[in-house]
């Protein structure tokens, strides 16, 4: 009976599958958020499919579980060992396979990072229409796992609206592969959905099918200023009317940017004063040379409704990468500066202005915190982040968790929001799972679990504590 790592290397017996070097090992046991860490005895690191599929059968006949992990970029503590599981990283299958122009259509294996994928569409003149700040590593898997969102949800969806095919492999080893570049395909239940947003613990994607689309010909930014958070609904109304293209409606709230300001002193301020919020307007046109024009006009009418007090309008891809800097910036800032109660939720329009300032309150009331609220506007998605003040010591910081995200989640439940928008339930937001989802969903999803991995060995704990 020799370790885990040998028992694991013997089974499988393929060179370089199993890294079991204690250092080596520790690189993939603590998420981003640093809040979430365990060990694991070895990491499985297979190249294909099939190296998959023998890994979880290996798993399977030594009774071990399993925690798949992409790029480590999830924010609820899914994709890291918290009882010892064996971490299986799908890093390794980072091939984009092939593209199909007729039907614009890109087949990947799971292991391929966002960054990667964007960089190779736009050689072929497409996109692929999810982006978000983490890009650089989270990984086409990971992100299906987690059905993620990000910055053009408002026009193009979720990972959901952009997967036609998939291959998993299951918890018994089988690959289920549905790899298919058909839009429309009726035949029975889609089963593609079970796995997307599943959050590794119904199975392990491998590879997707993905709807690309040609690249906009052009791309216009602007930032706005608000003067008052009290109009953002009748902001949102005019905005979706006047920009037919709209893409992209950020919300980044005063104190966040002061925040990043502190952090980064050399980042420069958007407007010579500091206003209640700022939104970040991107609206994607055609080509001709008066396309800016027309976007400066259709936001003038915005400031001439009095919805905005000032606005920046990027007029080069420069300017437009500096407005972004500033949204991808307050979320790496909040990252590099301590803990953080990261609640990440939506409401619906109409309730975004008075949600805003019960946030601020609860922040407040709860002490040594600072309430950084900023999010995808036109999604009515707040990412509600509290970060720890370096006075407050780590073990009061996590005792305050619980009672706000009590107070936070039966907010949202009574304005018919939700308490995950895009980042998933994890291990993080089971204990609140049903302040969004009924008694018979949750038990639904408990049998989809049972039936699909009887044994418990993806992912437990992922979702609801294991049976
Ligand atoms: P991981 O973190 O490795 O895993 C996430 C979950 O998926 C885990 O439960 C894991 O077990 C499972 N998993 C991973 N790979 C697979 C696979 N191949 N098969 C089955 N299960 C798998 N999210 C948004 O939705 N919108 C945002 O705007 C956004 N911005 C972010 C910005 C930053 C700076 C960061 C750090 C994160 C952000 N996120 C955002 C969180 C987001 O969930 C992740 O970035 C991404 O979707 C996860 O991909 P990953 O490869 O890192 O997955
Ligand atoms: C974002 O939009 O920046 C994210 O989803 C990440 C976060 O909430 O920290
Ligand atoms: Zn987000």
């Amino acid at each position: 009976m020799g370790s885990v790592a040998e028992r694991l290397s013997a089974e499988l017996e393929r060179p370089g599958l199993v890294l079991s070097e204690p250092a080596e090992v520790a690189a993939y046991t603590t998420d981003w958020t640093r809040q979430f860490s365990g060990a694991a005895p070895c990491v499985l690191r297979p190249r294909d499919t099939d190296e998959v599929a023998r890994s979880v059968r290996a798993c399977r006949k030594l009774g071990l579980a399993l925690v798949p992990q992409g790029g480590n970029t999830g924010l609820v503590g899914g994709s890291v060992p918290r009882a010892g599981e064996v971490v299986l990283s799908l890093s390794r299958l980072n091939a984009i396979e092939a593209f199909d122009a007729a039907s614009a259509s890109i087949q990947v294996q799971a292991g391929v990072v966002l960054q990667a994928l964007h960089e190779d569409l736009a050689a072929r003149g497409h996109v692929f229409p999810v982006d978000l700040g983490a890009r650089g590593s989270c990984q086409i898997g990971g992100m299906i796992a987690t059905n993620a969102g990000g910055i053009k949800v408002l026009r193009y969806g979720h990972m959901r609206e952009q997967v036609l095919g998939l291959e998993v492999v299951l918890a018994d080893g089988t690959v289920l592969s549905n790899l298919n570049s058909l839009k429309k395909n009726n035949t029975g239940v889609d089963l593609k959905h079970v796995f997307i947003g599943s959050e590794g613990m119904l199975g392990i994607i491998t590879r997707a099918v993905l709807q690309a689309r040609p690249a906009p010909q052009a791309v216009q930014t602007a930032l706005l200023a608000l003067d008052t958070r009290h109009r953002l609904p009748e902001l949102l109304t005019l905005l979706r009317e006047r920009l037919r293209g709209l893409s992209s409606l950020e919300i980044i709230t005063r104190d966040s940017i002061a925040f990043y300001k502190e952090q980064e002193p050399s980042a420069r301020a958007p407007f010579d004063k500091p206003y209640p919020a700022c939104v970040i307007v991107e609206e994607e046109t055609g080509a001709g040379g008066n396309e800016r024009d027309a976007f400066v006009e259709r936001l003038s009418g915005v400031i001439e409704a009095g919805l905005a007090a000032d606005a920046v309008i990027a007029g080069s891809d420069a300017q437009a990468q500096a407005i972004w800097r500033l949204r991808d910036g307050v979320t790496e800032a909040i990252s590099r500066a301590g803990l953080t109660h990261k609640f990440d939720v939506t409401v619906p329009p109409g309730a975004l202005p008075g949600f805003l300032d019960e946030m601020e309150r609860l922040g407040d009331a709860a002490g040594d915190l600072r309430t950084l609220l900023f999010g995808h506007l036109g999604d009515g998605n707040v990412h509600v982040n509290m970060v720890q003040k370096p006075e407050l010591a780590e073990q009061a910081f996590y005792a305050k968790g619980p009672a706000l995200a009590e107070s936070i989640y039966s907010h949202v439940a009574e304005l018919n929001g939700s308490i995950s928008a895009e980042h998933g339930i994890g291990i993080a937001k089971r204990a609140y799972l049903h302040h969004s989802r009924s008694a018979e969903e949750i038990d639904l999803m408990r049998g989809l679990k049972r039936l699909l991995d009887p044994d418990g060995m993806l992912n437990p704990g992922v979702l609801f504590k294991s049976d």
